[in-house]
């Protein structure tokens, strides 16, 4: 017998919206600021970190032998989020990638619940800018968990506050670390973005606007029937 998805947990930054773009700007000016070089490939292993550990990533990419002290650790990081949100001031609903709205609309229409997994702490405010807050049963940010991703947390998180087993939860994650902590979770797990870093998902589309709920149900089906 077919079982069937009761809850589907989608990461926000680079799966509902593109500000994953603008946290790799928003840490480029900081890291050109500390004369520390990153490309693209380095900022995949940013997607879905907290902004601290990201952080701490630079600064090790960086080299510095001089441990920082933490009051200087939280004056950078607020620095970055400064410049983040210069760099989201003007986003509005023109701004969720194209197939995510018709994706809520579809999920919701199937009565299948809905929650937010994301690692930031500006979540339930961009959620609002985007005027798409109404649509989540439960939302997981920064400021819930103890441990963020790759730990499975955020996921576990937002499947017992709605009651739901992991098995019968799907999660939708652009991110490495993502991946991790929906596979660790026990959930199916839902990538969007390139094979080189996403192939440990259960099932992966390039592209947001290939995502559809359909399609992400009939494969969730196939592996729960294995
Ligand atoms: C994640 C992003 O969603 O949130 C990371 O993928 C980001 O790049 C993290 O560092 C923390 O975000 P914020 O808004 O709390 O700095
Ligand atoms: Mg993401």
């Amino acid at each position: 017998m077919a079982h069937s998805a009761e809850l589907i947990i989608y990461d926000l930054d680079g799966v509902i919206t593109d500000t994953a773009e603008f946290h790799f700007l928003a840490w480029k000016q900081l890291a050109e600021e500390l004369d520390i070089t990153f490309d693209r490939r380095f900022n995949e292993r940013l997607k879905g970190i907290s902004r601290m550990d990201s952080l701490e990533l630079i600064l090790a990419l960086g080299g510095s032998k001089t441990a920082l002290s933490m009051e200087k650790k939280l004056e950078l990081a607020a620095r970055k989020n400064g410049y983040y949100l210069e760099l989201i001031e003007e986003i509005s609903p023109g701004h969720i990638l194209p197939g995510i709205k018709t994706l809520l609309d579809d999920n919701k229409q199937a009565g299948v619940k809905i929650a937010l997994g994301s690692a930031s702490k500006n979540a339930p405010h961009i959620l609002d800018m985007l005027e798409l807050s109404d649509y989540f049963d439960y939302i997981v940010d920064a400021a819930q968990v103890q441990k963020g991703k790759p730990d499975p947390e955020t996921f576990t998180n937002a499947a017992d506050a709605l009651g739901v087993a992991y098995e019968n939860c799907i999660g939708v994650e652009d991110a490495a670390a993502g991946v991790d902590a929906i596979n660790s979770a026990g959930m199916f797990s839902v990538a969007v973005g390139d094979q080189s870093h996403l192939g440990h998902a259960h099932y992966r589309v390039d592209d947001t606007k290939d995502l559809m709920f359909e399609n992400m149900i009939q494969c969730f089906q196939d592996w729960r029937k294995i």
